[in-house]
């Protein structure tokens, strides 16, 4: 009431435009697993004459929007990218800044997502990030390691390339320790030594921010999912975007090379 005697229409026709959205969704058929890229934050900033850091901070808040509603409609996987393998050619100050939004993220929020029965489960070159956030990510995982409603994989220093490099690594071992024979090494083999072993592929990939490319994210996860973009920066990606994703996702026919 107080929000249309001001003339603050876009607030509820945004509330309005959730409603339908929600009304519109199939809860029978919502993806099992989302996987987003959170790409835009700096772009945000800089629009807005403002240092990129600032967009990461602003970014956060979207996450914890996101992973709200994934609790709410229930959907049982989310992964997230926060840092890739790459992001280490950028600026030492924004690196740093990253590394701290994580570790206070985690820490802040780690009893909220406990009590949301969310399980933490960060992928990537773990062993490489800065003592401090190896820390915070133990930490997160250990205390909602029980949790059985969504799990929340955050790729942390995550490479598609470096996870494929790192299985068969780990798969050569076997085979040379005589654990595996080569010719039993399938694509389950592979699948069950990457960081998302025992899950079900992404269903639903989403990047905001207007650039249409995977970003060394999930190349094997990602054969079979439906890829939906947007121009509108991780920033400014709000429940609505979600629900729009997942209304267009259940439109869309998969036939997995097969026919209907
Ligand atoms: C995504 O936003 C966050 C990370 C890569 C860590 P960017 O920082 O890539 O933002 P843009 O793409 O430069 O706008
Ligand atoms: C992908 O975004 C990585 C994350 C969002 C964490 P980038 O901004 O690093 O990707 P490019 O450089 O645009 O491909
Ligand atoms: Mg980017």
């Amino acid at each position: 009431m107080w929000r249309s005697l001001q003339g603050d229409l876009p607030a509820d026709q945004k509330i309005a435009e959730e409603k339908e959205l929600l009304a519109r969704i199939d809860r029978s058929r919502l993806p099992l697993h989302i996987a987003i890229i959170m790409d835009g934050n700096g772009r945000w900033a800089q629009r807005r004459g403002l240092p990129r850091t600032f967009g990461h901070r602003a970014g956060v808040e979207s996450l914890r929007e996101i992973v709200k509603l994934c609790v709410e409609l229930k959907i049982k996987y989310l992964t997230v990218y926060a840092f890739s393998t790459e992001n280490w050619k950028r600026p030492r100050e924004e690196v740093n800044t990253l590394m701290s939004l994580l570790i206070e993220y985690l820490q802040k929020e780690i009893d909220e997502l406990c009590a949301n029965n969310i399980r933490i489960n960060p992928i990537g070159r773990l062993e490489d990030l800065p003592a401090s956030a190896q820390e915070a990510v133990r930490m997160a995982r250990e205390k909602s390691r029980q949790n059985k409603g969504l799990t929340l994989n955050v790729a942390l220093n995550y490479g598609s390339r470096s996870e494929l490099a790192a299985a068969v690594r780990a798969i050569a071992k076997r085979v040379r320790d005589g654990g595996l024979n080569p010719a039993d090494i399938d694509e389950k083999v592979i699948s069950d030594h990457l960081y998302t072993a025992g899950q079900p592929d992404p269903d639903l990939l989403i990047r905001p921010s207007g650039d249409y490319r995977v970003s060394n994210f999930l190349l094997w996860q990602l054969a079979y999912t439906e890829f939906w973009f947007t121009p509108v920066l991780w920033p400014d990606f709000r429940r609505v975007h979600l629900l729009q994703a997942i209304v267009d996702f259940q439109s869309r026919e998969r036939r997995f090379g097969g026919l209907l």
